[in-house]
């Protein structure tokens, strides 16, 4: 926690995933948030009366558009994007440029890219002009270009390269009417959720994180980073991860 810059109020999309909850419930047990809306395309639920639920489909901008209105009367100190799609039923990650689809290229694209760009695109205007505020999305190492070495995954790692070039583009922009704004993207590591799951093979023992623990250590980092790393994408260890 950062005294100095209390949150207030948050708001996380995606709370009904592995880490959008352990978001959720990691801001909500903070002494300086004093509420959390948490919203989500699957209804979820939450004990804590600091949280306030609402619904979002990153494929339906009314709704983005619709959520972000309800926060007016609330405006967040911190918004975090935690949605995303890796594989879904017939959508799996390509091992190989033949398995290529233009369909499943699109629907990765809208759920990881635009979405969280509309998301942004709808919530930036209600962050504060006085004070630190924060906007992270999770990305994902993979969509580092400097750092692909094994290749394959084409949607997801273009989806999430994608992505950081909107968190790239946004902060300079926000820059000009909220200077201690921050922008980024954030990787979690390899976290025990339904997205990882078919995919943990090769994680070296004790590398593979509880939700709670990734959660946790994304809030440190959100907490310690300075305005100029806005535009950047950073680990859960506080690494910044290459473009
Ligand atoms: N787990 C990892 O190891 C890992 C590693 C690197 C990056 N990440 C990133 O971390 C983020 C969270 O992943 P997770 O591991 O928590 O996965 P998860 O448990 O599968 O959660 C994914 C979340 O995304 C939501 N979502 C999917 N499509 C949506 C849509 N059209 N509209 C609104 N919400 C939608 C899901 O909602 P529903 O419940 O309605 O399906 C769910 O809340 C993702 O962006 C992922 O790429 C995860």
């Amino acid at each position: 926690m950062n005294p100095a810059h209390p949150i207030e109020h948050a708001v996380v999309i995606g709370a009904s995933g592995g880490i959008g909850r352990a978001l959720v419930e990691a801001l909500a047990a903070r002494p300086d948030v004093e509420s959390v809306t948490a919203l989500s395309r699957t209804p979820a639920r939450f004990d804590d009366p600091k949280v306030t639920t609402g619904r979002i489909d990153l494929l339906d901008g009314s709704t983005i558009a619709a959520a972000a209105a309800a926060c007016v009367v609330r405006p967040p100190r911190w918004v975090i994007c935690a949605a995303g799609v890796l594989h879904d039923g017939d959508l799996q990650p390509e091992k190989s440029l033949r398995e290529l689809d233009a369909g499943r290229l699109a629907r990765v694209l809208a759920v990881n890219t635009i979405g969280p760009a509309l998301v942004i695109k709808h919530f930036a205007p209600l962050l504060p002009h006085q004070g630190r505020s924060v906007i992270a999305a999770l990305s994902a190492r993979v969509g580092s270009i400097s750092d692909n070495r094994l290749g394959g995954w084409y949607a997801y790692r273009a989806s999430k390269a994608a992505l950081n070039q909107v968190i790239r583009t946004v902060a300079i922009e926000l820059a000009r009417s909220r200077r201690e704004a921050l922008v980024v993207g954030l990787h979690p590591g390899t976290v025990d959720t339904g997205l990882s799951a078919p995919f943990r093979g090769n994680v070296t023992p004790g590398k593979l994180f509880a939700p709670e623990f990734a959660a946790g250590r994304l809030v440190e980092v959100l907490d310690g980073l300075s305005p100029d790393a806005s535009g950047r994408c950073f680990a859960w260890d506080g690494s910044e991860v290459p473009a």
